[in-house]
């Protein structure tokens, strides 16, 4: 998690102004982007989650879902400088970890498969960009600045600096060059990596 020194705010309407043109002044940013309500509501709920107030927190959370249309567990941890965009339908689960300078879009989930217990929800790293409607499953990693297409379904690692798109998301870049070796090679680690994980008994 990144350091604290400029504070939620100032965060909120750094990474705001910084990610989207359409956002003219500080204000506007704070009175009408339902990210920002929304990931300044989950300090609240985390901060009770955490005190062991967990049905305040998940009421409390569920009451700023009613009016965000977004869906953040109290249980995830969230980094100051985070850019929610439009956020509808956005579903953040309880062990998720989301780094300072990510961007999430609407209908992205950073969820379970239900199969698994503990940690079971993704890590994003800082930088990355989560498109429309990526479905992020399971406690796998994105590194930081890599890229997850809209509409991808992800259930495997994603490197740093890489682009994924598709169902089930593969490597199409690699710091944005469409390098074929490079590309063969991380598909090749994250398929063994998946397997072992998945089907270990097949080793
Ligand atoms: C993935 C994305 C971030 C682009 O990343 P990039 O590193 O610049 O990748 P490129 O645009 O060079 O595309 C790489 C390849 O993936 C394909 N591709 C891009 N996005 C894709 C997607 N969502 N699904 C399937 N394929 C996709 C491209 O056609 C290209 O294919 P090629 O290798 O055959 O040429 C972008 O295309 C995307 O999905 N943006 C959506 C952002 C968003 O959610 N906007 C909502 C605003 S309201």
């Amino acid at each position: 998690m990144s350091e604290k020194k400029k504070g939620f705010w100032r965060e909120a309407i750094r990474v705001t102004k910084e990610n989207d043109p359409a956002a003219r002044t500080a204000l506007e940013v704070l009175l009408t982007y339902p990210g920002v309500k929304a990931l300044a509501a989950h300090r609240l709920s985390h901060f009770l989650w955490r005190h062991h107030f967990k049905l305040l927190a998940r009421m409390h959370s569920q009451f700023w879902r009613f009016w965000t249309q977004i869906e953040i567990h109290p249980g995830a941890q969230i980094d100051y400088g985070v850019f929610i965009d439009h956020g509808s339908g956005l579903v953040i689960g309880e062990t998720a970890v989301v780094e300072h300078d990510v961007k999430l879009y609407h209908g992205v989930t950073l969820g379970g498969t239900g199969k698994d217990k503990g940690k079971r929800h993704p890590t994003v790293r800082h930088g990355a960009l989560i498109s429309a409607h990526a479905q992020l499953l399971g406690p796998i990693e994105v590194g930081a600045n890599a890229k997850v297409g809209a509409s991808a379904v992800v259930v495997s690692d994603v490197p740093e600096r890489v682009t994924v798109v598709g169902i089930p998301a593969r490597v199409v870049r690699v710091d944005g060059k469409k390098d074929i070796k490079k590309i063969t090679t991380l598909e090749e680690r994250r398929e063994a990596s998946y397997h072992s994980s998945h089907h270990p008994s097949d080793q």
